[in-house]
C-alpha cells in the first residue's frame, strides 16, 4: 500500500520481526524435493494484515480444504476450495487435514530501478499451513499465505508426489467465492482477441469466464481485484463462474488437454485478492510486485526508460505499408526524417515495424517466413542506426512472430546479438494469432497449436526476456501473456501491451474504444503493471471511411501519459500532426516516464479517474485526469504537494466548447498559482480529461 510520507526520509532499510519461526520461503529454483519440517496444528489457522483489517482462514471440515477472507468485518470472500487433480498421482482435494501450521512477519523497503514509485515497503503476515492426507502423510500440500493492507495473496507449495517426479495438473481447484450481485468489470477469457476486449460492466452474476485482473464492487462499496502474482512457469488462470458467484480457477490447458507440466516439487504462482474501501485505494496497491522475487538481473542501468515516436501509426491508418512496395514505411530516408523529429523534440527512440524480410503476403499467417536479422533492401540498417547515435536517438526494434514461436526461438540469439551491436536497447516483439493459434513444432515435427497465456508461453516470454538481458535488450511485447509482476525480477521486461490499445481508434468504426474505456483500464488491466497503450492522438478525424472519429478530446490524449503508466512511452501520431499543434505538444515532451512516487487521488470505476505523479529526481509533479461519456468537474485535493512550497500550475485542459465528438480540439492551456491543501478543480468535457505539469515557483515567496 502506498503511503506517501511513510517512505519518504527513511533510510533504505530492512526490518524483518521473525515469531519464532524457520528460514523463510526458499527461492522458486531452490525449493527442496521434500519441503521442511513445520510446526504441528490441527482445525482452522487464520491471519490478519499488519493493521488487523483484513484476515483470512484456511480450514478443513469434512476434510475439503478451503479458504475465507474478511474486510472490515465485511465477508469478502465465502469459503472456497483449495486443491488438485493430477494425471499421474492420487488427486488432492478431499479427506486432507491440517497437519502443521506456522507464522511470521515481514517488513522491509526495497528500491525499484525505474518505476511508478521508487520505495517500495513491503509489509506482511504469514501463514503457512500443511493439508496432509492422514492415511500417507506424505501426500500433502502446503499453502503459504501473505496478508498485506491493500490485499493477500496464497500459493500452493506441493512436494515431489510421484517416484520420477513428473506430474500434471489435471485441474486446480481454486474458487474465489463472492456475492453474484456485486458489480463486476471484466472481459472474456479463452476467446479469439485474447486480452483485446472492451470491458463489460455488470452485476458478477452474468460474468461468464473471464481473464484476471478483474475487479468487483460489493454493496458496502468494497473493492475487490482478483489476479495473480508470479506466473513462472505455470498456466494463467481464468476465472470460470460456476455456482453464482463460485469463480473457479481455470488453468490455461496445453494442446494436449493437461494444463501444467511439472518434474518434481513445484510452486504455484500467488493468486492474489487486492482490497480497498474506495475505488481510488485499490489503484495505489503495491501488493503484485511485493509478491514478486527481487531483480535477479544485477546492474539493469542498461534498462531505458524513455518517450519514443515510430514508423507505426501510419501502417495501421493505411497510409504506408509493413510490406516492400512503393508505400513501403520502412525506408532508410522516412527512418531518417523520424530520428530528426525525435531529435529535434527529446525523444529517446523511434520504433520502425516493417524493417525486416516476411511481411509480403498474408504476414498474418505467415510468421514462418519472418527474419530477425536481414532489412528489408530500402532499409540501411547499419546507416541508420550510425546516424541516430549521432543525434541522440535510438532504434527501437521489432519482432513480430505472427505466433510461430518456434521461428523466432531459432533465431532469438542471432538477432539480439545483432540487434547489441547496433545499439538497439529495446525491442517489441508481438504475437497476432488468435487466441489459441500459437504455433510451435514438437520434438516430433508435428506443429501444435497453443494459448498466449497457457503454461508454454509463460516459458516462451521468460525465455525471450532472459536471452535479451544477456545482450543488454529490454522487451516491450505486444499481444503478449498477461502481467504479473515479474518486471522487478526481470527489469528489462519493461512493457507489454495485453488489453485494447490505441490502435484499435485507427481501424476506426465498429473497433473504436468507447469513451469509458481509459476510465476501466486502471481498475482491470493497470491493476497488473505498465501497459504500452501508445497515446497521443493529435489527429482525431481518423479514416475518412466511416464514423470513425476517436472518442476521445485531445486534451484527454494528453492526460493518458500520466494516467495510463508505463516507462516507455510512444507519441503515436504523425509528425506532421504534432508540428501542427505545437502548444500541445508541448506537454508530451515534457512528461517524465519515470516517477519518483504516484497516487490515485480521485475516481471511480468506469467514470473518472485521476493520479498524481512525481518526477524522478526532480519535485516537478504532474496531474492526469480523464473522464468517460459524462463531462465533470472534478475538485482534487492536493495534500501530497511539498508543504511551504508555492507552485505554479500549468494546465492543458478542456476548453469551454469540448466535447469528444463535436469539439474535440477545444483545447484550454493556461497557468495557476498552487499550494499544498488548495483544492484544484478541472472541468472535464464528454470524453475529456485535463494534463498537469506543476513546478515549485523559482521564487524565495514560497517559504513561509
Ligand atoms: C499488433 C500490435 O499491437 C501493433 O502495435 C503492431 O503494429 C502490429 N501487431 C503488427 O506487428
Ligand atoms: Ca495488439
Amino acid at each position: 500500500m502506498r503511503a506517501l510520507t511513510v517512505l519518504a526520509g527513511l533510510a533504505f532499510s530492512v526490518l524483518v520481526a521473525c515469531t519464532a519461526l524457520p528460514a523463510p520461503a526458499a527461492a522458486p529454483e531452490a525449493l527442496a524435493p521434500t519441503l521442511p519440517a513445520i510446526a504441528q496444528a490441527e482445525g482452522a489457522q487464520s491471519v490478519a494484515s499488519p493493521d488487523g483489517r483484513l484476515q483470512v482462514t484456511l480450514s478443513d471440515e469434512g476434510g475439503t480444504p478451503r479458504w475465507s477472507a474478511t474486510f472490515a468485518g465485511e465477508e469478502i470472500l465465502r469459503p472456497g476450495r483449495l486443491g488438485f487433480r493430477f494425471l499421474e498421482a492420487g488427486n488432492l482435494e478431499a479427506g486432507l487435514v491440517i497437519t502443521g501450521a506456522e507464522t511470521r512477519s515481514v517488513d522491509t523497503e526495497w528500491e525499484q530501478p525505474w518505476g511508478e514509485q521508487r520505495l517500495m515497503r513491503e509489509h506482511y503476515n504469514e501463514l503457512l499451513v500443511r493439508l496432509s492426507d492422514p492415511v500417507d502423510s506424505a501426500r500433502y500440500f502446503d499453502v503459504r499465505v501473505r496478508v498485506f493492507d491493500d490485499g493477500l495473496g496464497f500459493r500452493y507449495e506441493v512436494p515431489q508426489l510421484t517416484a520420477d517426479g513428473a506430474i500434471s495438473i489435471i485441474d486446480e481447484l481454486t474458487e474465489f467465492a463472492i456475492d453474484d450481485h456485486d458489480t463486476a468489470w471484466w472481459i472474456e477469457a479463452g476467446n479469439y482477441n485474447r486480452y483485446e476486449y472492451i470491458y463489460h460492466t455488470t452485476d458478477a452474476a452474468a460474468v461468464d469466464r473471464a481473464h484476471t485482473p478483474m475487479t468487483v464492487r460489493t454493496n458496502k462499496g468494497t473493492h475487490i481485484t482478483f489476479h495473480e502474482a508470479a506466473l513462472v512457469d505455470y498456466a494463467g488462470m481464468w476465472l470460470d463462474q460456476q455456482r453464482p458467484g463460485v469463480f473457479k480457477a481455470s488453468l490455461v490447458p496445453w494442446s494436449d488437454g493437461v494444463r501444467v507440466k511439472k518434474d518434481g516439487a513445484f510452486i504455484t504462482p500467488w493468486r492474489t485478492v487486492q482490497v480497498s474501501a474506495d475505488a481510488k485505494g485499490l489503484l495505489n496497491s503495491d501488493l503484485i510486485l511485493n509478491l514478486n522475487e527481487p531483480n535477479k538481473l544485477g546492474d539493469v542501468s542498461w534498462v531505458e526508460p524513455g518517450r519514443y515516436v515510430g514508423i507505426w501509426w501510419c501502417m495501421h491508418i493505411a497510409k504506408c505499408t509493413w510490406g516492400s512496395g512503393d508505400s513501403h514505411g520502412a525506408t532508410t530516408e522516412r527512418t531518417k526524417e523520424y530520428i530528426d523529429f525525435a531529435a529535434k523534440y527529446g525523444f529517446d527512440g523511434v520504433l520502425v515495424e516493417g524493417w525486416n524480410i516476411g511481411w509480403d503476403g498474408d504476414w498474418f499467417n505467415n510468421g514462418a517466413l519472418f527474419s530477425f536479422t536481414k532489412p528489408y533492401p530500402d532499409f540501411d540498417i547499419e546507416e541508420i542506426t550510425r546516424y541516430g547515435a549521432e543525434k541522440g536517438v535510438r532504434l527501437i526494434g521489432h519482432n513480430e512472430t505472427s505466433g510461430n514461436v518456434t521461428n523466432y526461438e531459432a533465431q532469438l540469439e542471432d538477432a539480439f546479438a545483432l540487434y547489441e551491436k547496433l545499439g538497439i536497447r529495446q525491442v517489441k516483439t508481438g504475437y497476432v494469432a488468435d487466441g489459441g493459434g500459437i504455433q510451435r513444432q514438437d520434438e516430433d515435427g508435428v506443429w501444435r497449436y497453443e494459448w498466449h497465456d497457457g503454461q508454454f508461453m509463460a516459458r516462451h516470454h521468460l525465455h525471450v526476456v532472459e536471452e535479451a538481458a544477456k545482450y543488454h535488450v529490454s522487451i516491450n511485447a505486444h499481444e503478449p501473456i498477461k502481467d504479473t509482476g515479474l518486471r522487478r525480477t526481470y527489469p528489462n521486461w519493461i512493457s507489454r501491451e495485453g488489453a485494447r490499445g490505441q490502435e484499435y481508434n485507427a481501424w476506426g468504426y465498429p473497433h473504436l474504444n468507447p469513451p469509458e474505456h481509459e476510465t476501466i483500464l486502471p481498475w482491470t488491466r493497470m491493476m497488473s503493471g505498465p501497459m504500452d497503450f501508445t497515446p497521443g492522438i493529435f489527429d482525431l478525424t481518423g479514416r475518412p471511411d466511416g464514423p470513425n472519429r476517436v472518442q476521445t478530446t485531445l486534451a484527454k490524449q494528453l492526460a493518458l501519459y500520466v494516467v495510463l503508466y508505463s516507462p516507455i512511452q510512444m507519441a503515436a501520431d504523425l509528425p506532421e500532426n504534432y508540428e501542427a499543434r505545437p502548444e500541445a505538444l508541448e506537454f508530451i515532451t515534457r512528461v517524465p516516464t519515470d516517477w519518483e512516487q504516484s497516487l490515485a487521488i480521485a475516481g471511480q470505476v468506469g467514470e473518472y479517474v485521476a493520479y498524481a505523479r512525481q518526477e524522478r529526481e526532480g519535485r516537478d509533479w504532474f496531474v492526469g485526469a480523464v473522464t468517460d461519456e459524462n463531462g465533470r468537474t472534478v475538485t482534487l485535493d492536493t495534500s501530497w504537494l511539498e508543504p511551504d512550497t508555492a507552485y505554479t500550475a500549468k494546465v492543458w485542459a478542456d476548453g469551454p466548447a469540448a466535447d469528444w465528438e463535436t469539439a474535440p480540439y477545444d483545447l484550454s492551456i493556461y497557468t495557476q498559482p498552487i499550494r499544498q491543501g488548495d483544492p484544484f478543480t478541472l472541468t472535464l468535457a464528454p470524453g475529456g480529461g485535463a494534463a498537469v505539469w506543476l513546478t515549485p515557483a523559482e521564487t524565495a515567496e514560497g517559504a513561509e
